[in-house]
């Protein structure tokens, strides 16, 4: 039966990719760039430069173009409309990769930003495929690191209180549902900073930006107090890269 590998690359440094994953690279015939058409370059550069560093054997890079995506539709994962349209966009991807993986041969390899378990479509979409039994494979999942351990590595910090628990969500998430007494949010995928956004004068901040990468910016404090401050840095930083991934945790002390 036909293989493929979906392989966590680590979030921007190219020394985070694991023994496990170069392994499993090298079994791989060829790649799958899923979505990327708009990517940017800095990102297209880590995973090329991964490539060349651990993949000495002849593959091949088969770019999946991204369908359109319906952006009309506002709301959260909570929200069934906007499930729908990311449901439907799911097939659609699904329907390209089955299209792509069944005109080549051999092991077939995604490799992953971070790891595949968190805010990435990459398994929704493999499942898609496998549901449709159009074609039939194999596939193993290769963890990677992800934004969120970059995060805690950076700011060299635990993500939660002793014996508590940490909650992972989004921009969005937080500015509708905001932030409990004694709970510790990371945020990912927020454009818009919400942390602006959560009342409070006893909250505390750990933010990065770029981790693992060349320009990595971490800042933390109280959040009242170094909030401008970031919104500021992020402001600046995107302006001049033209593109900025972020990542926080948020605490609000018990
Ligand atoms: C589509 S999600 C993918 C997450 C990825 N699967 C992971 O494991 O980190 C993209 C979000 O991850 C976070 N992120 C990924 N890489 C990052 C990095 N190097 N620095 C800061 N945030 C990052 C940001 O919150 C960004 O909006």
């Amino acid at each position: 039966m036909r293989k493929l590998f979906v392989i966590g690359i680590g979030a921007g440094d190219p020394d985070q990719v694991t023994v496990q994953a170069i392994k499993a690279m090298r079994q791989v015939d060829v790649f799958f760039v899923i979505g990327k058409g708009a990517e940017k370059q800095e990102l297209v550069d880590v995973r090329t430069a991964i490539l060349a560093e651990h993949v000495p054997q002849p593959h091949r890079l088969v770019e999946i173009a991204d369908p359109p995506r319906d952006r009309t539709v506002p709301g959260s994962g909570a929200d069934a409309a906007y499930r729908g349209v990311v449901e439907d966009w799911h097939e659609r991807r699904a329907e390209i990769l089955e299209q792509a993986f069944a005109e080549t041969d051999g092991v077939g390899g995604i490799l992953v930003w971070g790891d595949p378990s968190l805010y990435d479509s990459t398994l929704r979409i493999v499942e898609r495929v496998l549901e449709r039994e159009r074609i039939h494979f194999d596939y193993q999942v290769i963890p990677g690191i992800t934004s969120v351990q970059a995060l805690a590595a950076a700011h060299r910090m635990v993500l939660h209180e002793i014996g508590e628990p940490v909650h992972i969500t989004t921009g969005r998430r937080l500015r509708e549902e905001g932030l409990a007494a004694g709970q510790s949010s990371l945020v990912m995928l927020d454009g818009d900073t919400s942390f602006t956004e959560v009342p409070g004068d006893d909250l505390y901040i750990w933010w990065g930006a770029y981790l693992g990468m060349p320009d990595e910016v971490i800042v933390e404090g109280p959040l009242r107090v170094v909030e401008q401050r970031i919104v500021r840095r992020r402001a600046a930083l995107r302006e001049r890269k033209g593109w900025i991934m972020d990542i926080y945790l948020l605490r609000r002390a018990k």
